[in-house]
């Protein structure tokens, strides 16, 4: 007669352990590698609040910022591993994964903040979201943060300025035959060393938004900024599509609202964030801001162009056309 009191002891136990795994929260570490005071940490930040406040003990989020948890160099790997749910690099770092986000480096491709959107909104830009599905990465939302400038130790006004110099740039061929074609050298190097490059000048410059550059005081150690607005730096908040599928169906949904109102929190920083932080470094008195005139732009855009015809094959001459076409449709 003890085998009744066994099986149904051993039935607690299961029943036990299989309520202790329903009620363990789903965490979500989400890795990035920017400050937290800009577009991409506040909107980190605010998805984090979001879900604590409405999915409770059902799914926790853990944000590391500053590289704290993974560089952009290893972090999509770390993702498809498991390690890290959520990252939001920039479009210039899923070169290993996929062509078409090239487009976004293409310079001088977008006017403004509102030409990207209008993209980035059409069919052409959602789909791109799923471009890395196969690999098993999926993007949920694009996220801004600002047309780039060109930061140096030596004034920069028209391209031969440029000739020679030191430029580190993201993990992308488009931004290597930019700055070939402005007969520097471009160096990858990842986002954490930046800082120490400049200091030490083992590098000469570098391409940021004013957000970046503030945040991460490149203006500190660079006596010159070009206002060229000659390039995009976006993002796309991916995930592992294995994890998201995973989710029960109601976690899912209310992360995927969560995400979209975080998104748009963001947008509004990286809106913001140009002006005030343009002025920040305006006002701290470290660095001379170039402002180009009409003709002096035109230089650059006629010697970065030449590079939308190296990449066309790669990205497609439609999606070049349909992205350039979004420019100016106020
Ligand atoms: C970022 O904004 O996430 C980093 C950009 C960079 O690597 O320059």
């Amino acid at each position: 007669m003890q085998r009744p009191i066994i099986t149904l002891l051993t039935l607690g136990l299961l029943l036990a352990s299989a309520l202790a795994a329903a009620a363990e929260p789903i965490v979500i570490k989400f890795s990035h590698v920017v400050a937290e005071n800009t577009p991409k940490g506040q909107m980190a930040n605010r998805f984090k609040d979001l879900v604590a406040e409405r999915l409770g003990d059902r799914a926790t989020v853990e944000v590391y910022p500053n590289s704290q948890l993974f560089g952009d160099d290893k972090v999509l790997e770390a993702m498809l591993l498991g390690d890290v749910q959520l990252a939001a690099p920039a479009l210039s770092k899923f070169s290993r994964y996929t062509d078409v986000l090239a487009l976004y480096d293409l310079p001088f491709l977008f006017e403004d903040l509102d030409a990207v959107d209008r993209f980035q909104q059409s069919e052409q830009g959602r789909t791109m979201l799923e471009s890395m599905r196969k690999r098993g990465l999926l993007g949920l939302g694009y996220l801004h943060n600002g047309l780039k400038q060109l930061s140096s130790s030596k004034p920069l006004r028209v391209p031969a300025d440029a000739s020679g110099l030191k430029f580190r740039i993201m993990s992308s061929e488009v931004l290597e035959a930019q700055f070939e074609a402005l007969d520097a050298a471009p160096l990858k190097k990842p986002f954490s060393e930046v800082f120490t490059l400049l200091q030490t000048k083992a590098i000469d410059g570098q391409e940021n938004t004013w957000s970046n550059i503030y945040s991460k005081k490149f203006y500190e150690v660079q006596p010159y900024i070009t206002e060229s607005n000659h390039g995009l730096l976006d993002y796309m908040v991916v995930t592992s599509t294995e994890f998201w599928m995973d989710l029960p169906d109601e976690v899912r949904e209310t992360l995927a609202v969560a995400l979209e109102e975080a998104i748009a929190h963001g947008n509004q920083v990286a809106r913001d964030k140009a002006v005030e932080d343009k002025e920040r470094i305006t006002e701290s008195g470290r660095t001379q801001i170039i402002a180009l005139t009409p003709d002096e732009r035109l230089q650059w855009v006629e010697t970065m162009k030449p590079v939308w015809q190296q990449f066309e094959d790669e990205i497609g001459a439609d999606l070049i056309e349909a992205a350039y076409a979004a420019n100016g449709s106020d």
